[in-house]
């Protein structure tokens, strides 16, 4: 199958399970947009010469998210948040980071990932069961490495504390055109804070949206960007395996969140979306990335 065709079947599959909710994202429906400032400390400018990353201040647009496809479920229903981040580029370029609150995927391949939404069954009347995801996830011994991570996941107490991670490895590519695999985490200004899940199912729909605007209204909420900086037996196709931890991580920047903004129907957060001097690595599932987010942007800009 074609791999635009195959991420049509992709976002059918998403519908089904789901259900269909027009004018939303087909993953990630519900969330918050505000503005943003980033300062880049300089540290990255031997290992890639995104302009971004050199020494200075540029502005970004922010999407944070709950998981879902159904913009209906309760914020503890999606423990993954997401933190989508646009840089807007002096020459009026864009590019893109994004994050969530897991380090790892649960699916090594578009193909797995497209057969196991086909297996699935409907998750429109409540939360999917750990032991039906535990039978989904059995035939797939990548995958249990995400299940293990959904026994322990926590959703983080607030948008503001959660620690969100590319997953997805990407290159750094320097002046003498070099390249260096990474991995981008942002870290909270606090500490990482999570729920517990009861905690968690006691909060109404909407609290992290409410939550982050209290945070915001006070003065701005604060991210470090770090890149993990990979070695050369280290994965960069495989978004199921974590680097080891004792990778040497570099701080890159710093991001303030600064003032709301209007929810940024017209952005899509394609993560493949890079600038000169960072380049996409061999993932499957980010190259895929590429064509579901634009078939889900064609979809619900048409519902509008
Ligand atoms: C097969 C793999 C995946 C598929 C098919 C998929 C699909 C989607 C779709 C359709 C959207 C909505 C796009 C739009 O309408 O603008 C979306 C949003 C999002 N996805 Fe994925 N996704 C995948 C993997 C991942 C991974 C590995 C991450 C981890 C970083 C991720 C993080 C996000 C986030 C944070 C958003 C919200 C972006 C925003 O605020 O607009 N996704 N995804």
């Amino acid at each position: 199958m074609k791999k635009s065709q195959l991420a049509e079947t992709a976002i059918d599959r998403i519908e089904k399970v789901f259900g269909r909710h027009q004018g939303y994202r087909r993953a990630h429906a519900r969330g918050k947009s505000y503005r943003a400032r980033f300062t880049a400390t300089g540290s990255a400018s031997e290992l890639t010469t995104a302009s971004h990353l050199q020494k200075g201040e540029s502005r970004a647009f922010v999407r944070f998210s709950h998981f879902s496809p159904d913009p209906t479920w309760a914020d503890a229903m999606s423990p993954v948040k997401g933190m989508a981040v646009q840089f807007e580029l002096a020459n009026g370029e864009a590019t893109n980071i994004v994050g969530v609150t897991s380090p790892i995927f649960f699916a090594k391949t578009p193909e797995i990932f497209t057969e196991m939404l086909g297996v699935a069954k409907s998750f429109k009347k409540g939360k999917p069961s750990i032991t039906e995801l535990a039978g989904l996830l059995k035939d797939y011994p990548e995958s249990g490495a995400m299940l293990n991570n959904i026994r322990k996941m926590q959703a983080p107490a607030s948008f503001a504390t959660g620690q969100y991670n590319s997953v997805h490895a990407f290159y750094f590519i320097g002046l003498n055109g070099q390249r260096r695999p990474i991995k981008y985490v942002w870290e909270p200004e606090g500490e990482v804070e999570t729920l517990s899940p009861l905690d968690a199912v006691k909060l109404p729909v909407g609290s992290f949206e409410a939550d982050i605007e209290d945070r915001i209204a006070k003065g701005p909420v604060n991210f470090r960007l770090d890149v993990i900086l990979g070695q050369p037996e280290d994965p960069v196709d495989d978004p199921t395996k974590e680097w080891p931890d004792d990778r040497e991580k570099l701080t890159i920047g710093y991001l303030a969140i600064v003032e709301e903004a209007p929810e940024a129907d017209e952005i899509v957060f394609d993560p493949t979306l890079v600038t000169e001097g960072i380049a996409c690595s061999e993932d499957r599932i980010l190259n895929f990335r590429h064509d579901a987010y634009r078939i889900s942007h064609q979809r619900r800009m048409s519902e509008q």
